[in-house]
């Protein structure tokens, strides 16, 4: 196993957000977490990638505990993470945004930059561009790339698909399973749970700070009480996405 969370509970004060939760990451996997607003989806991804800290339970990667280590030595140590609403730099270029995603590397990553502008040409077409003037699936795609300069071994991805319209949520979602296919293990936390079912191998259900659920993400596409909660009503496939001003040129027929 590549990643082990073992009955992590978090607090936010005395507000107990996870109430322990457990999830399993194999080598060569997508795994999602699924659930609804303030499931608890984004501070797993954080306790995780050490942007919170722990009251109790293990998070192992790669062999190693690193309940305690500092955030940016897991990034070292080989978790990447595009954040929930992406964080790019938005005075910064492009290519300098991607840079930024190997400052804990040392030698050359020319390769790794030529392989961000292989998956996302849009990148390679605008390097000079402010990253607070892209639009928003192109700045998702920044976040992933900037992730990717880190030579993760596996890729933390929270909500990708927020406020995208549909055309560029499959854009996105298939170039996560080519950087999947690729070699890279993702872990993909996600509202937009037909989707993600989709695309994962596995998933996992939280609600309330827990997990109620984990199987083959196939089975949970066709499971009814998974269907009734996440994929019928209100957060599956038929939600309108959100939309502002600087999603608008991510309309249908536009080429990624
Ligand atoms: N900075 C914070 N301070 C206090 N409570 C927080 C903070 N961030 C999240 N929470 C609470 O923790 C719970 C889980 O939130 P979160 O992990 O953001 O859920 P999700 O990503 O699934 O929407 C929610 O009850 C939320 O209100
Ligand atoms: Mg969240």
């Amino acid at each position: 196993m590549l990643l082990e969370i073992k009955d992590i509970h978090v607090h936010y004060g005395k507000i107990a957000a996870l109430k322990g939760i457990s999830v399993e990451v194999n080598e060569g996997e997508i795994v999602t977490l699924i659930g609804a607003n303030g499931a608890g989806k984004t501070t797993t991804l954080k306790t995780i990638s050490g942007l919170r800290g722990l009251s109790s339970g293990t998070i192992t990667f790669d062999g190693k505990d690193i309940s305690k280590l500092p955030g940016h030595k897991r990034v070292m140590a080989g978790l990447g993470q595009a954040p929930e609403g992406r964080g790019v730099f938005p005075g910064m270029t492009v290519y300098d945004n991607l840079l930024m995603g190997a400052y804990t590397r040392s030698g050359d990553f020319g390769d790794d930059l030529a392989e961000v502008f292989e998956l996302f040409p849009r990148l390679a077409e605008r390097k000079t561009q402010m990253g607070g003037t892209m639009s928003g699936g192109e700045q998702q795609m920044l976040a992933i790339g900037r992730a990717l300069m880190a030579k993760p071994k596996v890729l933390l991805l929270d909500e990708p698909s927020m406020g995208l319209a549909p055309l560029m949520v499959q854009q996105i979602f298939s170039i996560i399973e080519e950087i999947n296919r690729r070699g890279t293990t993702v872990l993909l936390v996600e509202q937009n749970a037909q989707q993600a079912l989709k695309l994962a191998h596995r998933a996992y259900v939280l609600e309330t700070g827990k997990v109620v659920k984990s199987a083959p993400a196939a089975d949970l596409l066709d499971d009814p009480d998974v269907q009734a909660a996440y994929l019928g009503g209100g957060l599956g496939h038929d939600a309108p996405p959100e939309r502002d001003g600087a999603e608008s040129r991510d309309v249908p027929g536009e080429q990624a």
